[in-house]
């Protein structure tokens, strides 16, 4: 399985949802850097389960074990590997699956391309719950960026229909973006995400799940990282944001919509500020032919519905070869984006400091 990621700082992630532990180990930090592990665990906090309505009941307190790579709190050169354990495991509820693949879970081709050996359990690897040591070495490497003058954050933009006000893609406060981490549903606008609350309720009510989309940026980032082709700012970005289950799609600035538009209301004018070269709008997402132009890094990702759902489905039973009612039991969340927020801006930071280290 490839689960590691990085050119000059590579992140491998390892375990499954219900193996003993899942980790993380973290090679090629820049060394002598402090990390503080009360911001580490606040920032894994909001991505933990079991704390409120809208997420999955299964409770993790998610406090990691660091093996390696520390000392006196300063990354010492050695891989730093951190593990978290899975104590809130409720195998029986994944048996039926060995034989019943989830409808758009990974079950079914995992099933052939591991021969049957895959862990089911909870979704094996492939679980949401690896966002859990993910998570891990964003806050670090968020830490790093911090001190190099760049932040990162993301808020919930949409829930079904219902959509939160955008970041402006000039300019974006850092108190902003401090605000919303310290909310319990992420969101710049409270009455939007009340009625996105209630959406996700009505969801859980027909005993189904509802998809949303993150809103992320990244600013004061220094003009020409990134390279072009195949190497560029979007391409490093989307790889490991599409390692983050669930994702089904991402766009950069203006994104799609930018296909509507003209190239007279596209096109982002240059203009000074000061010493500096900045646009005048963002249409380009702080991105042009795959370099950063110091301007925010406005992205937007797609989550899908959560496919476990209660209600019943088709399926087809494996050993007998014939198509089959489902209905999956265990606790899920009902929407996937709401605890996926600091999981993107880890992938985010993970992605940046690699490319400013490399
Ligand atoms: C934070 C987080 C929580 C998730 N929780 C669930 C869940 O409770 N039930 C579920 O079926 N999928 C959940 N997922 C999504 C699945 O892991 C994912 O859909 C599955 O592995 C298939 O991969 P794909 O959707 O990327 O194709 C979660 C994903 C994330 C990021």
């Amino acid at each position: 399985m490839s689960s590691t990621i990085g050119n000059s700082i590579k992140v491998t992630l390892f375990g499954q949802s219900h193996s003993k532990g899942i980790g993380v180990v973290i090679d090629g930090l820049p060394v002598g850097e402090e990390i503080d592990l009360e911001q580490v665990q606040s920032f894994l906090n909001r991505r933990a389960p079991g704390k409120s309505r809208y997420v999955t009941t299964r409770k993790e307190r998610d406090i990691p074990s660091i093996i390696s790579g520390l000392v006196n709190s300063k990354t010492c050169g050695a891989p730093l590997c951190a593990v978290f354990s899975n104590t809130d495991t409720k195998s029986e509820d994944y048996a039926q699956h060995l034989d019943i693949p989830r409808p758009s879970h990974a079950d079914y081709p995992a099933h052939v391309k591991y021969q049957g050996f895959n862990d089911i359990r909870g979704g094996g690897h492939f679980s949401g719950r690896l966002t859990a040591p993910l998570c891990f070495a964003g806050a670090v490497c968020l830490q790093i960026l911090k001190r190099k003058g760049i932040k990162i954050g993301a808020h919930l933009f949409s829930v079904g229909n219902e959509t939160d006000t955008k970041f402006d893609p000039v300019a974006i406060d850092d108190a902003l973006l401090d605000e919303i981490a310290r909310k319990q549903f992420p969101v710049i606008d409270d009455a939007a995400g009340k009625r996105m609350m209630d959406v996700i309720e009505s969801a859980m009510t027909d005993n189904d799940s509802i998809g949303g989309i993150i809103e992320c940026c990244a600013i004061r980032l220094p003009i020409g990282l990134g390279e072009p082709i195949f190497d560029g700012m979007e391409n490093r970005l989307a790889t490991a944001i599409f390692g983050i289950p669930g994702v089904r799609g991402i766009e950069f600035g203006t994104g799609f919509a930018a296909a509507g538009m003209r190239g007279s209301q596209h096109n982002d004018a240059w203009r000074t500020d000061g010493d500096r070269i900045v646009t005048s709008t963002n249409h380009h997402g702080g991105i042009i032919g795959g370099l950063s132009t110091g301007m925010p890094i406005i992205l937007r990702v797609a989550f899908k519905p959560t496919s476990s759902i209660g209600i019943q489905q088709r399926s087809v039973n494996l050993s007998e070869n014939r198509e089959c009612d489902l209905t999956i039991q265990g606790r899920h969340d009902p929407c996937i984006a709401v605890r996926a927020v600091p999981a993107v801006e880890a992938a985010l930071a993970i992605t940046l400091l690699d490319m400013i280290c490399s």
